[in-house]
């Protein structure tokens, strides 16, 4: 199973073989995998998005195993689809977790509580990978982008789409919870958002867009079309990795 480099440098010094992982936010899968080809005990993947869920149920099933006497990949993962805000396991059952790319989908308050959540089920000495992106720097052009993005879902939903939290905050916040800070690295810088991101982002303000009230949402549309022709791709910004460790 591909593991992105991301992954493999953010897991690279974190203690995964033989321990109980929960990926938080599974996406398509990329911790996932990387908790697998390191060695994980058993892997939940947790997501709220069916089709997310089944993407990584099936990149699991595809890749079989590596041969090795830890068993099959498949037999390891448990994908449930479920929300973070209410973790469906027990309390202090997990010996490390990984938010792989999931903050910046979440608001403050969905934040702060799903942080409540991935404490509660940590066991003492419990390890937590975060890696996400640092606010992108003023001038950016992809942040009109997602600026247009977040300004259709706060008239959809009330709520913006994304926020991107610099690593002091986030380490400190994650210190709040009861986390201890090991280490902090950086994944990629600049990063590059490709075509494909580009357009996936303008599809995603397109369609929350056509949500919105009002000729408002024409307007956003076509300004996340045009915005994706004039931005094409972009490397900016940071992606880093933070460590914590609970109190054992
Ligand atoms: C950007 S993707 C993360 C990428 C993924 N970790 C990877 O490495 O491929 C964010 C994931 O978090 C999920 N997610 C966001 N909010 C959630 C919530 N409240 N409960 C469960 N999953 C959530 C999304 O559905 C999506 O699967």
């Amino acid at each position: 199973m591909d593991v992105p480099d991301t992954v493999a440098t953010a897991l690279g010094d974190r203690p995964v073989a033989g321990r109980r992982c929960l990926e938080a936010g599974a996406g398509v899968g990329n911790a996932t995998a990387g908790l697998l080809a390191n060695g994980a005990a058993r892997v939940y993947a947790v997501t709220n998005d069916r089709d997310h869920a089944r993407t990584t149920r099936r990149r699991v099933a595809d890749s079989g195993g590596d041969g090795s006497d830890r068993g099959n990949d498949a037999d390891r993962l448990a994908v449930l689809e479920a929300d973070l805000r209410s973790v469906p396991l027990p309390d202090g059952s997990i010996d490390l977790i990984t938010a792989h790319g999931l903050c910046n989908v979440l608001d403050p308050a969905a934040l702060s509580t799903v942080a409540e959540e991935l404490s509660r089920v940590a066991a003492p000495g419990a390890h937590l990978v975060v890696d996400d992106y640092d606010p992108l720097p003023d001038g950016a052009a992809i942040g009109e982008l997602f600026a247009v993005e977040n300004a259709a879902s706060e008239l959809a939903r009330c709520r913006p789409a994304l926020s991107f939290y610099p690593a002091a905050f986030l380490r400190r916040f994650f210190a709040g919870h009861g986390w201890e800070f090991e280490r902090e690295r950086t994944l990629l810088e600049p990063v590059p958002w490709t075509e494909s991101h580009v357009s996936a982002h303008a599809d995603e303000a397109a369609s929350m867009a056509a949500e919105c009230p009002g000729e408002a949402g024409d307007t956003l549309s076509e300004t996340a079309r045009r915005l994706t022709t004039e931005i094409g791709s972009e490397s900016v910004g940071r992606m880093y990795s933070l460590a914590l460790q609970r109190p054992g």
